[in-house]
């Protein structure tokens, strides 16, 4: 699902479905934007359960879960059939739902869960139209912490069917799905993270907190390729005054260890993530990563740069050639500066010059180094040399 659709700029017509019980439930369940781990991204329709319990067993054996992994989210292609009472049950790759929540919860993790509110998901399972309440109540009684809510055959199904040729209504369409998931899970009385996934479509970040979204993805899909993860992350631009405790921007899962990315590419990727304080769910294959894939995902300075307790996220300051520089500001006054190459080629920023000035900072700054993990002082104008889409990660606890 990549394109938009001709919507107009959204008009909400009033909030009347504000739920303030959902939004004091939201910031309780993603205080700081949810970590763990989503099977789509390498495994698609090929996620099971034993692949679910391999997921659940490696991010406590690799350090993961230590460094703030929690959830372990079934994405696409676990529904069965819904039986004469509407109830519906996982396929064959899920033989006990139940059985398999409780595993996760031995491992001190949670368990997260995937549908749409069309009639079928994306890849043509089952949906939850017309079975909202039922579903809510259903993964609760499994034991669910988590859900990914996936527009897909709504659209053509529900919002085009309805309101043809209408952006507007077809926009009120889509935010009512929402709203009625929203209020089922709050009605299952169980803590259930909510996350919306319509491709940003309608300003999404605009309303979805106000019916409980505690995530809303802001784009199509990622994919493991660089100039997908660089135009995604251009696509956040703007975004930083909508994320906050309990509701986040969300520019698509990691795949961080996926294709065939660089070393570098991979920590420019979860560097910006943490930058953007994006959900953080690792989209690989755990069982098979390599130490240096692993060290990415549990470098723990990152991480604490995408969990910082104040939830801003990084706006980018200015670029200068193919070499990008972001802020974000941190708790305690911190801030942390990224400097990424964006460019396949050194030339047009071999060396960059990092102009302090324009990050509203003067005279040298003491910080860290988050890649190389050791002191460092940025003076004006100091040259810095970035391999292809590298990135220079420091943190300045008192910046001047
Ligand atoms: C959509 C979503 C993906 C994934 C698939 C599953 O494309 O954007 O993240 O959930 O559906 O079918």
């Amino acid at each position: 699902m990549k394109s938009r659709p001709a919507f107009a700029a959204p008009v909400l017509l009033g909030l009347a479905f504000m739920a303030p019980a959902r939004a004091q439930s939201a910031s309780q369940v993603a205080a700081t934007p949810p970590m763990g781990w989503n099977s789509w991204n390498y495994f698609a329709e090929k996620v099971d359960d034993k692949g679910v319990r391999a997921a659940a067993d490696e991010i406590v054996a690799s350090g993961m879960k230590d460094a703030g992994y929690v959830y372990v989210n079934i994405d696409d292609t676990w529904e069965g059939d819904r039986d004469a009472n509407g109830v519906l049950h996982s396929n064959s790759k899920f033989p006990d739902m139940k059985a398999l929540a409780d595993y996760v919860h031995s491992r001190g993790l949670k368990l997260g869960i995937y549908s749409s509110p069309g009639p079928k998901t994306c890849a043509g399972y089952e949906g939850s139209l017309g079975h909202e309440q039922q579903d809510a109540q259903l993964y609760a009684s499994w034991g669910i912490d988590y859900l990914k809510y996936d527009l897909c055959s709504y659209i053509p199904a529900v919002m085009q069917k309805e309101a043809p040729n209408d952006p507007a209504a077809q926009m009120r369409l889509m935010v009512d799905a929402y709203v009625k998931m929203g209020n089922a899970l709050r009605a299952s009385g169980r803590p259930i993270v909510f996350s919306l996934c319509q491709y940003g479509w309608d300003a999404v970040w605009e309303w979805a907190p106000q019916l409980g979204g505690n995530l809303w993805r802001t784009t199509g899909d990622i994919e493991p390729r660089w100039d997908r993860i660089y135009a995604i992350l251009s696509q956040q631009e703007g975004l930083e005054a909508y994320a906050g405790p309990g509701h986040w921007n969300d520019p698509d899962m990691l795949e961080v260890g996926n294709g065939r990315l660089t070393l570098a590419e991979n920590r420019s990727h979860f560097s910006m993530w943490s930058m953007l304080a994006a959900p953080l769910l690792a989209g690989n294959d755990l069982t098979k990563m390599t130490p240096e894939i692993k060290n990415i995902l549990i470098n723990r300075d990152v991480i604490a740069i995408d969990q910082d307790p104040s939830g801003k996220q990084a706006a980018r300051i200015y670029s200068d050639g193919e070499v990008d520089v972001w802020t974000r500001h941190l708790s305690g006054g911190a801030l942390a500066v990224a400097v990424l190459n964006a460019g396949s080629r050194r030339y047009s920023t071999h060396p960059f010059h990092l102009d302090l000035k324009r990050l509203g900072l003067h005279g040298p700054q003491h910080g860290k180094d988050l890649w190389a993990g050791t002191e460092v002082t940025l003076t004006d104008g100091m040259p810095l040399e970035l391999a292809t889409h590298d990135i220079f990660l420091v943190r300045i606890p008192s910046p001047k």
